[in-house]
């Protein structure tokens, strides 16, 4: 049988794990799905996803670092979308537009609220961290109505930016910024968006941050527990996860925007744990 084309476009791209993921909900789910990779030339993203539409490709992944021209490349855009300024998905819509769509941060509250199972509503957040991480959950985080949200970043006035520009969404969350040292705990939940465990540097945020029931989610995924969530158990967190949930459920959700066919993500999950 015919299968339609999906992939994910990157730079660099050989240890995404999403043409792993789409395979198993497409055996999964039995849609004819292929779904491959492929490393754009970092100045020509724009080429290479015109390319790929035009030998008759369904659907594309973007991830880093591309997922702002891939926003600015669409010539529709979904709400959520519009509101996180970059894309991580985009199809061609059936008036033959090239539409982008934001999946992650309704990856993120599906994995905090479904699968591990903790209620946002009416709950203090602190969420690390205002770059382009931070911007695309946050439309979905403050949709979930949690008491507090407050951001710290490094730079205060990217979080103030931020809270200017989500002020609108705010409803009745109590909307702030700060910078890392003055981030006043313990919180219910503490997001950790930033990219300093990237070069193995944590965010200089107090102890008191942590209490024994904090949640600690860090946005990014290892095989081996990350520089964050190993400082926040030596505070004496009991309950840490990272970015591995948020990853199956952004592909679970661009999957269904693309099949209407939601993939149970579970099994998933598991099959990944253990690779
Ligand atoms: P991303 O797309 O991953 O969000 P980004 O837009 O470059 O990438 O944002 C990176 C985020 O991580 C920012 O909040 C950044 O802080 P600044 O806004 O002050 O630059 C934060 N970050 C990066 N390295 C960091 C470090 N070593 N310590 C603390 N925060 C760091």
């Amino acid at each position: 049988m015919h299968n339609d084309l999906y992939a994910v476009v990157g730079n660099p791209i050989s240890h995404s794990k999403s043409p792993r993921i789409h395979s198993l909900f497409a055996s999964q789910t039995g849609e004819p799905v292929e779904y491959t990779a492929i490393q754009a030339p970092l100045e020509d993203f724009a080429g290479t996803v015109r390319k790929f539409f035009e030998r008759g490709g369904k659907g594309l992944n973007v991830t880093v670092p591309f997922k702002e021209q891939a926003w600015q490349l669409a010539s529709r855009r979904t709400e959520r979308a519009e509101k996180a300024g970059a894309a991580n998905t985009l199809f061609i819509d059936s008036e033959g537009s090239l539409t982008a769509d934001n999946t992650d941060g309704r990856g993120l509250v599906t994995d905090i609220t479904v699968n591990i199972g903790k209620e946002l509503a009416g709950q203090r957040v602190l969420v690390l961290g205002a770059g382009g991480a931070v911007r695309g959950v946050l439309g979905p985080l403050l949709r979930e109505s949690p008491a507090e949200l407050t951001i710290a970043n490094r730079t205060v006035a990217k979080a103030e930016a931020l809270v200017d520009l989500f002020g609108d969404e705010s409803g009745d969350t109590s909307l702030g910024a700060c910078g890392f040292e003055q981030a006043t705990g313990p919180f219910d939940v503490i997001i950790n968006g930033t990219s300093a465990s990237l070069q193995g540097d944590l965010p200089p945020v107090p102890p008191s941050i942590i209490g024994a029931d904090t949640l600690v989610y860090d946005m990014m995924y290892s095989l081996t527990t990350t520089t964050f969530n190993q400082w926040a158990i030596d505070q004496g967190a009991r309950h840490v996860h990272d970015g591995l949930g948020m990853l199956v459920e952004q592909a679970a959700e661009s999957f269904f925007v693309w099949r209407g066919v939601r993939p149970q993500t579970a099994p998933v999950i598991d099959v990944l744990r253990n690779e």
